[in-house]
């Protein structure tokens, strides 16, 4: 069983970049934390950061052949990319959606997100945390593919 995780663009900045919204933990903090929360259920895990709206598609559009499920950040691509929404749509795996500020406390246009509908479900709000508690999701809904494959 296997969770590719997909962290969109300008997450790297993760710790320096506006803390008071995203929270001081680095994203090399953050992967530690899914690496260990991945080996302590016996999951497997593929970390990719991106700032590039193509190489998120096309990470998405080879996932099934050997991932159980996805736990995505589309980070700004969020509110505008139909291409990243019809990569989810076209996968075959579930993806859960993950943000680490409420985006629905936040700018009008960051109301919106393109990924909801096609995403298994979302978690927002939450700092790090958010993508800790998505992993746990994730994490269930491989096993649950898991098992619907024998
Ligand atoms: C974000 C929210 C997005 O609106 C923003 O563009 C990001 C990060 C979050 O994790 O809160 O880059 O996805």
């Amino acid at each position: 069983m296997k969770i590719l995780v997909i962290h969109g663009p300008n997450l790297h900045l993760l710790g320096r970049r506006e803390p008071e919204i995203y929270g001081g933990a680095t994203l090399d903090e953050i992967d530690a934390e899914l690496r260990r929360l991945a080996a302590a259920e016996g999951i497997g895990i593929e970390i990719v950061q991106s700032n590039h709206e193509g190489e998120i598609v096309e990470r998405i559009g080879a996932a099934s052949a050997s991932f159980d499920s996805i736990l995505i950040n589309p980070a700004a691509y969020t509110h505008t990319s139909v291409a990243i929404r019809d990569a989810i749509l076209a996968a075959t795996i579930p993806a859960v959606e993950v943000h680490l500020s409420n985006i629905y406390a936040r700018e009008e246009f960051r109301r919106t997100s393109l990924i909801a509908p096609v995403a298994a479900g979302q978690v927002s709000g939450f700092g790090a945390m958010s993508y800790y508690l998505g992993f746990r999701a994730a994490a269930a809904l491989a096993r649950g593919r898991s098992h619907a494959a024998g």
